[in-house]
């Protein structure tokens, strides 16, 4: 017992062990007799510091560290899709049914369940040479997703047998001549980007229903987004409308240091969503994990790191994934609170002088690859994370260290949150360095001159926020006809096609068709207008136009019967226009 290593040593949720000899660097460790799960992340000698991913409370100087000889890993394989899962990987739903609301320490459970049998259909056969990716076979994990089971990355072989029937995760299903046998479940360190064949560009949006964003400040697929904005201007409203109608296989949905009744929130209204694209149940896809404000902080990282390692094993087997992450900076806050108390050097307000690259690090496991084993299948990661600055104000390290490495800037806006625009996001601010890497599938896939269209509308605004600037000087009575005019045509812009409700049936969810119909529409009756008012039309005629109410509700319209209802909204706007001017 003397001899064995103990604590020494309890600073919140990281602890000092001593005779620690022979322990590395991130190994897992079990602390106290609750065996508490936790990390080494610093060696001293005989002394390790331990980050502890639950609640420390209760724990004692000379209580027992154990040492486990392993890495912080994830377990990946069927049984993934529609989990639960906290910032360690226990599921929520198998804890909760054990001890109820409350999460046991220490409790270990199974992290994929290892009863339940899955059927293994192989598509590589004896004599196959395989290698790390390679797909062995497939299992119907739910039936909106194939589970391609490959072989794990750094094994390589010939197969001496394949099975094909019913299996648990564990068992193998293969076995290759060098006795090495593989089963339907890897071991993978969550701190270690899983390995691909190639990094390839951007050339395709990861579009996500919303117009604002899909038409002016698309992400890519494989790309990254982030979404900064001051408390209450719809973060995580706009994170979960995202998870619900992005365009991707598989979401992976990180509620990070946040409210607890936000999440329970999510946890509850998940598993009624459907897709919007197959109509099936929303959760066959998706698998939240949740690290709640009130859950130990030190799992605040882990829970990135786990929602990542998940996110590359599906795009291992040639899927698109979404990952959201709400909110980065609750992890951020983590980092800064275990470095004060290692007593490292702080950098810029008090983070650790490593943040910028640990959030680098994260966004760069974002990107579209050429699988492993198999560079003919492309698979892609797109991250969106949420940032939440003090105050709102962008400034501040977190927003500015991630804005150094996402390509796609969402601003969200204080202003606009307040006036209801919603989604918040300010179009003067944001911005998506990748737009012109999707140009061309925009023209392909929305209309030959999207980007023209695109252009058209920006213009508009932008002459909105010159003219704005000087009706708050001269009023807006000051103005002249033609600027007032143009006024009226931003606002509609603005009202009818960024704004966009969350919770409306028709509205929540933009498709790129209705996108380009919507805001030709608009344009269409810009030029309309713009002409009528060159040829002599009153500002008056625009502003009493009586069919621009049904133009600011067409986003509420129902899919069927639309492109009539713009057809007939169009011969209207010509026919009012029509009258000596058009
Ligand atoms: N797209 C939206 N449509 C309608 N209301 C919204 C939208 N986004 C945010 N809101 C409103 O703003 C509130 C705060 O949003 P929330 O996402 O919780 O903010 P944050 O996460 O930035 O603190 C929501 O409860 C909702 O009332
Ligand atoms: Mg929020």
């Amino acid at each position: 017992m003397t001899n064995t290593p103990r604590i020494s040593g309890i600073s919140g949720p990281t602890i000092t062990a001593e005779l620690m000899r022979g322990c590395f660097m991130h190994e897992v460790v079990r602390v106290g007799w609750e065996k508490l799960l936790g990390e080494i992340i610093r060696i001293d000698g005989d002394l390790a510091v331990i980050q502890v991913y639950e609640e420390t409370l209760g724990l004692k100087i000379g209580d027992p560290v154990e040492r486990t000889g392993e890495l912080l890993s994830v377990e990946l394989g069927p049984g993934l899709l529609g989990g639960i899962f906290d910032g360690i990987q226990r599921p929520l739903p198998s804890l909760y049914e054990r001890w109820g609301d409350y999460i046991s320490k220490g409790a270990i459970v199974p992290r994929l369940d290892k009863i339940r049998k899955w059927r293994f259909t192989p598509v590589a056969k004896a004599g196959d040479r395989v290698e790390g990716g390679t797909v062995l076979g497939t299992v119907e994990e739910t039936p909106a997703i194939t589970h391609r089971i490959m072989v794990p990355p750094c094994v390589s072989g010939t197969i001496a047998a394949i099975n094909s029937g019913e299996f648990t995760i564990a068992e193998p299903v293969a076995e290759l001549d060098d006795g090495t046998r593989i089963t339907m479940r890897q071991r993978w360190n969550i701190r270690e980007p899983r390995p691909t064949a190639e990094r390839l560009g951007f050339n395709v949006p990861m579009l996500t229903g919303q117009r604002i964003l899909d038409t002016l400040f698309p992400v890519a697929e494989g790309g990254s987004a982030i979404i900064p904005g001051g408390f209450g201007t719809g973060k995580t409203v706009l994170e979960q409308t995202i998870a619900k109608f992005a365009a991707a296989s598989v979401i992976i949905y990180i509620g990070c240091g946040e409210r607890g009744n936000e999440m329970s929130d999510v946890l509850h209204q998940f598993p009624l969503l459907s897709d919007p694209y197959t109509g099936r149940p929303l959760m066959e896809r998706t698998i939240l994990i949740a690290n709640t404000s009130n859950m130990p902080v030190a799992a605040r990282e882990a829970s990135i790191y786990t929602g990542m390692a998940m996110a590359e094993y599906y795009r291992d087997m040639g899927l698109r994934v979404a990952l959201m992450a709400d909110s980065t900076s609750r992890w951020a806050e983590a980092l800064r609170e275990i470095s004060s108390r290692l007593e490292e050097m702080p950098g810029e307000e008090g983070y650790p002088t490593y943040l910028a690259s640990r959030l680098a690090a994260f966004y760069e496991r974002a990107g579209r690859f050429r699988c492993l084993g198999r560079k003919e299948e492309v698979g892609a990661i797109t991250v969106i994370g949420a940032i939440s600055p003090p105050g709102g104000d962008f400034s501040e390290p977190v927003t500015q260290a991630s804005m150094r490495t996402a390509s796609t800037f969402w601003a969200l806006d204080y202003d606009l949150a307040y006036q209801r625009h919603f989604p918040a996001i300010n179009w003067r601010t944001s911005y998506s360095l990748v737009a012109p890497n999707l140009s061309r599938w925009f023209a392909e896939n929305a209309a030959t001159d999207w980007g023209a269209m695109v252009e058209e509308a920006n213009a508009i605004l932008q002459r909105e926020e010159e003219l704005a600037d000087i009706a708050k000087v001269v009023g807006i009575d000051a103005m002249g006809e033609k600027e007032r005019v143009e006024m009226e045509l931003a606002r509609l812009i603005r009202e009818g096609y960024l704004r966009q409700s969350s919770t409306h049936p028709t509205d929540a969810f933009c498709s790129q068709v209705r996108q380009t119909k919507l805001l030709a529409m608009f344009l269409d009756y810009a030029r309309t207008v713009s002409s009528a008012v060159h040829k002599g039309c009153p500002l008056e005629t625009v502003l009493r136009a009586p069919m621009v109410e049904a133009l600011l509700r067409a986003r509420e319209m129902p899919e069927d019967g639309l492109d009539a209802e713009l057809q007939s909204l169009r011969e209207e706007v010509r026919a009012y226009f029509g009258k000596g001017w058009a």
